[in-house]
């Protein structure tokens, strides 16, 4: 009940603020992208490239619902999670929702150098992802419990601000 999820765009930044809080919060971390890569013994370019996006999305919906045992944890959720309602209610139940934002630009900047995302390969330009954003966005801010920009942000403002928002204590920062 008690899990913070972090939402976003790819390259909003959840991986690191995702580490840098279970550090701070002294709480185990899951990489929802990672654990299914390690479940699947593929990584995620080669699950949509073999078995297909849907077949990803089911994944990730398995993973959130076995969420409902154990925790607190801290959650970095893969970009689309927020997409579908069940998946959304399943966060619901476990904990808050925090949604990390960036500008197009910056997010461009984030992820020019990585080939993890097949959603964005051949697309890696500002116009493309601020049309996926806007797609997005109401989803996203419809999960949100509470929005951090991450823009012009460290990762370690980023936690402080999560941490203020929610009320949450963790170590000095
Ligand atoms: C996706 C985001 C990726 C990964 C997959 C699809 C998306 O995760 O789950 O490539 O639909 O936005 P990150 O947001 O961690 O890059």
């Amino acid at each position: 009940m008690n899990d913070l999820f972090l939402i976003g765009f790819m390259g909003s930044g959840k991986t690191s603020v995702s580490k840098r809080l279970g550090e701070l919060l002294n709480r185990e971390v899951v990489e929802m992208d990672r654990r299914i890569a390690q479940r699947e013994g593929m990584g995620i370019p080669e699950i949509f490239a073999q078995k297909g996006e849907a077949y990803f999305r089911a994944c990730e919906t398995v993973l959130l619902e076995e969420f409902a045992q154990g925790g607190p944890r801290v959650v970095s959720c893969g970009g689309g999670v927020p997409m579908r309602e069940e998946n959304v209610a399943a966060m619901g139940r476990c904990g808050r929702v925090v949604l990390l934002t960036a500008r197009p630009e910056v997010i461009l900047d984030r992820v020019k150098d990585s080939d993890e995302r097949p959603l964005l390969q051949g697309h890696k330009n500002v116009p493309y992802i601020a049309q996926l954003m806007e797609e997005r966005r109401p989803k996203y801010e419809a999960a949100a419990d509470l929005t951090v920009d991450t823009s012009d942000l460290s990762v370690e403002e980023v936690c402080r601000e999560i941490l203020r928002q929610t009320g949450i204590h963790g170590q000095k920062l």
